[in-house]
């Protein structure tokens, strides 16, 4: 059940990135940030039994899963989840340094998953997908944000001859572990992996500096609001969002805490609480627990 790690695909590494101020805090992106909560609260179920944030970062989105009894925060990168961690506290936040290709979350462990501006780092996506339909409840939730390559900035370059097709179904990787991607790829890898499409939203249309110059942020943000949805089959917005429900499976409930983990090395779940970590009876592999970081990977 191991994976080879030589065969894996390749990972973008936030290491111990600045991510929060790098990007978010004074840099501009409140337009961004605001309409992709609008999106989202638009499309996430209000309440649950446990959620997990795929590539959370530095936990830009945790308040809003405020109805949800557990949260899982879970980041390929430690530094990223222990900045969340001293903002967030414990409480009802669990921190886990994973790998999506080798998910360390028992199978139907969650009843919603959120995964926002993570794809566009995925080389492997059917691989990506068979772990969010795993570790879902059938009739669960997954909430998926990716770079949209069909955005009419895009299509008017092409027309201009300035810029490569942007109809073509396969993601582009316009830059090392960067991809746009056709929403009807998307759609159709989502399928595959026993996902139905329910919602569609089309995001951050007006992302472009000499708007957010000269147009109030709060005109910016209701308009696209508005329009997010009426847009959704044209996707003009650089960024889209899908709501796609888990079809087939037999997990109806999210797990017990307890049967939470699973091991990433040998596929075993669940993983039993030891001193200091989570232990593996499958290959006895003991993964610790570091600053309040679980650290699977
Ligand atoms: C652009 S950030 C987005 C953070 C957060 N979702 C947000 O919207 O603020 C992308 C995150 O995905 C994580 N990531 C990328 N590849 C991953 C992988 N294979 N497994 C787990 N996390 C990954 C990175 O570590 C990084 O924190």
């Amino acid at each position: 059940m191991s994976t080879d790690r030589r065969d894996a695909p390749r990972i973008i590494d936030y290491g111990a990135s600045t991510y929060r101020t790098d990007f978010w805090q004074g840099q501009g992106r409140e337009y961004e940030d605001a309409v992709e909560r609008v999106a989202i609260r638009a499309m996430l179920p209000r309440k649950g039994e446990r959620l997990v944030d795929i590539g959370a970062g530095f936990g830009r989105l945790a308040d809003l899963y405020e109805g949800y009894r557990e949260v899982i925060l879970l980041d390929y990168s430690a530094p990223e989840l222990e900045d969340a961690r001293q903002h967030l506290g414990d409480g009802r936040y669990i921190y886990v340094a994973a790998d999506i290709y080798r998910m360390p979350l028992a199978t139907g462990a969650v009843d919603t998953a959120v995964m926002v501006r993570v794809l566009h780092h995925i080389a492997d996506v059917p691989a990506a997908m068979a772990q969010l339909s795993r570790i879902l409840v059938t009739g669960g939730t997954l909430l998926l944000e990716f770079a949209n390559k069909r955005h009419l900035k895009n299509i008017v370059r092409f027309l201009l001859r300035r810029g490569a097709s942007p109809f073509g179904p396969y993601p582009v990787e316009f830059a090392p572990l960067h991809y746009d991607f056709h929403p009807g790829w998307v759609e159709k890898r989502l399928t595959e992996a026993t996902f139905h499409v329910e919602r569609r939203r089309s995001v951050s249309l007006f992302r472009a500096g000499f708007l957010k110059q000269r147009v109030p942020l709060s005109w910016l943000i209701a308009l696209d609001g508005a329009l997010q949805r009426l847009t959704a089959a044209f996707t003009p917005a650089p960024s889209m969002f899908f709501q796609a429900i888990r079809q087939q499976g037999t997990v109806a409930r999210p797990l017990e805490r307890a049967a939470l983990f699973r091991c990433p090395d040998c596929g075993h779940e669940p993983l039993e609480a030891a001193s200091g970590g989570l232990l593996c009876a499958g290959c006895g592999r003991l993964w610790p627990q570091v600053n309040g970081v679980y650290i699977l990977k």
